[in-house]
């Protein structure tokens, strides 16, 4: 950790630097999965699901950055790279043989669904390590995450 002269506890603030780069290794993940459906999505509703899931790599990445900046301002070291996010990520590896709308549909929105739980959970873990402001982060992480996980499941709700 780096000297720095915010109050929060330094034993606090590693415990919380610790779940930040988990939730990195995690977003930087469902990034790449986002953009993997992105690109290989086919059928009836193409165009659509190509822009949506685009919608969400965008989302996506601006909270890595949200994230990761959050890590360093808490005195940490943000660890961002693609090799850490493939040695650390919690979420499954996305399937690369699928092609249907509905395949996508399925695999990207278990993705999402699993991140905002572990999300969700860091904001009750943010607070008890007395961190309003990281609980905050995450909880506009997690509406956002909802708020799309709801535009994609839509596609198979009817
Ligand atoms: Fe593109």
């Amino acid at each position: 950790m780096h000297t720095t002269k915010n109050d929060l506890a330094e034993e606090n603030r590693e415990k919380i630097v610790e779940m930040l780069n988990a939730r990195l290794a995690d977003a930087t993940d469902l990034k790449s999965q986002a953009k993997q459906a992105h690109w290989n999505v086919k059928g009836i509703h193409f165009f659509q699901l190509h822009e949506l899931f685009d919608q969400v790599a965008t989302a996506v990445e601006a909270h890595i950055d949200l994230i990761a900046e959050r890590a360093t301002a808490l005195g940490g070291t943000a660890l961002g790279t693609i090799r850490t996010a493939a040695q650390n990520s919690s979420l499954a590896e996305y399937p690369l043989e699928i092609v249907d709308g509905t395949a996508h549909v399925d695999a990207l929105s278990t993705a999402m669904a699993d991140f905002g739980k572990r999300i969700r959970q860091n904001i009750d873990d943010a607070d008890k390590f007395g961190d309003a402001d990281t609980a905050d982060l995450f909880t506009e992480i997690s509406r956002e995450i909802d708020k799309l996980l709801w535009f994609v499941e839509a596609h198979v709700q009817a």
